[in-house]
């Protein structure tokens, strides 16, 4: 049986689901998307974005990489953002991690796993930078899901770092910079609140003025 025999008529059957329930649904969202939030998360399979947070399609802007990250010189991530910044006008952005993220897990490890290892490398910062804390925690299982969360916090802050964040920012645009976790084992999430909304909150260093 082809791929496309197996999973279309789930495709259909979603898609009639919907338009039951709002025939215009569909062609309406055709002209334009308006969504209010970009979602940054993992690419893990069990962490989909729409379904954890409720939101039809064309509600939420989705980027997703393994681990969360949001680096400076990633340009896939930098135009997402940008385009959901400057074009969407998005009011929040949402970094959302996952307690036991296998990128975490590998990247805490010494073990090698090949080209990711280099994807992962800011992720061993991040251990480095909180080592005493993460050291002090009992047993491997909390500091994965403690390193999971700091990762969260980094990324929150490297997002707010952009250039793109600081442009809004300077020009008075409500935008407002979550970082969630996600359990994988009971489907809640947890809001870190480390939210920043404005360049005030930036050390010096990251701040950029004209
Ligand atoms: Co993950």
């Amino acid at each position: 049986m082809k791929l496309s025999e197996q999973l279309f008529p789930h495709n259909r059957e979603w898609a009639d689901g919907i338009k039951s329930v709002d025939p215009t649904f569909f062609s309406r969202l055709a002209h334009q998307q308006a969504p209010e939030y970009l979602w940054i998360g993992c690419s893990d399979s069990r962490v989909p974005a729409n379904e954890i947070v409720g939101m039809l399609p064309g509600e939420l802007f989705v980027h997703r990489n393994v681990a969360n990250l949001v680096v400076q010189y990633d340009f896939n991530c930098l135009s997402v953002i940008q385009y959901a910044v400057d074009v969407l006008r998005v009011r929040h952005v949402i970094v959302c991690g996952h307690y036991g993220c296998g990128g975490v897990k590998a990247a805490m490890s010494s073990g090698k796993h090949g080209l990711i290892d280099n994807w992962l490398h800011s992720i061993k910062h991040t251990q480095a930078l909180y080592r005493d804390e993460l050291e002090a925690l009992p047993d491997e299982r909390a500091r994965l899901d403690r390193l999971c969360e700091l990762n969260v916090v980094r990324q929150v802050r490297s997002v707010a770092h952009t250039t793109v964040v600081q442009d809004a920012w300077d020009r008075r645009q409500a935008l407002s910079v979550h970082g969630w976790v996600y359990g994988i084992d009971d489907g809640l999430l947890k809001d870190l609140e480390v939210t920043l909304d404005g360049k005030s909150q930036l050390d010096p260093i990251y701040r950029f003025e004209d």
